[in-house]
């Protein structure tokens, strides 16, 4: 337990110096293209600007005509939590309850009916405004270092309807 908290502590300060290491080493590209997309920001030369957040984020944006019919049974949402609970999704040990168990690390906004703003994704993805499953792909790619997961799928599904409780917990909290 003390060395989860320990990793979670860690994880979320690298998180929060990430984009400010980048911003020195790139920042001439500007915030948009800071933060996790690290190849990304490499890639973006002076004019970077707001081209290279739109590139960023088109890779955690639904795709185009993207209907996000998901069904929420208790099987579905008792799937989403072990999904949740498990490393497996990501490259680096890292679990989405590694950092938000008992509703931590989730920002100020997750009141808020989605889509909304969230920092993490305006600031690394240049998206002003983002829904719930393309923010669990932004977790994804950032914190998990993986890849997104796959748009319609199962463990899509499964995963948002989790989160959906999730954001009701946090809501009532
Ligand atoms: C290393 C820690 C870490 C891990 C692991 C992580 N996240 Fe996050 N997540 C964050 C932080 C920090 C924020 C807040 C970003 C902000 O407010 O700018 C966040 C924000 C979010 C939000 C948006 C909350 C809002 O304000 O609307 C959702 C949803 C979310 N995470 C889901 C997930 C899911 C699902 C996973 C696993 C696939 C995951 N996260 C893994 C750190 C993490």
């Amino acid at each position: 337990m003390k060395f989860e908290k320990t990793l979670q502590s860690l994880a979320i300060a690298a998180m929060l110096g990430a984009p400010m290491i980048l911003n020195a080493e790139h920042h001439k590209c500007g915030p948009k293209c800071s933060g996790y997309e690290q190849k990304c920001g490499a890639k973006c030369g002076a004019k970077c600007g707001a081209k290279c957040g739109a590139k960023c984020g088109a890779k955690i944006k639904r795709p185009h005509g993207y209907k996000a019919a998901y069904v929420s049974s208790s099987d579905n949402i008792q799937k989403g939590e072990e999904l949740f609970n498990s490393t497996a999704l990501s490259t680096n040990g890292m679990a989405c309850a590694s950092c938000h168990s008992e509703l931590k690390a989730y920002g100020a906004s997750f009141t808020d009916d989605f889509p909304h703003k969230v920092n993490m994704a305006s600031n690394s993805y240049g998206v002003p405004s983002i829904y719930l499953d393309e923010m669990i792909q932004v977790c994804m790619r950032g914190p998990m270092e993986s890849k997104i997961l796959k748009w319609g799928s199962g463990e899509m599904n499964n995963l948002t309807v989790f989160m959906q409780e999730e954001h009701k917990r946090f809501k009532n909290q």
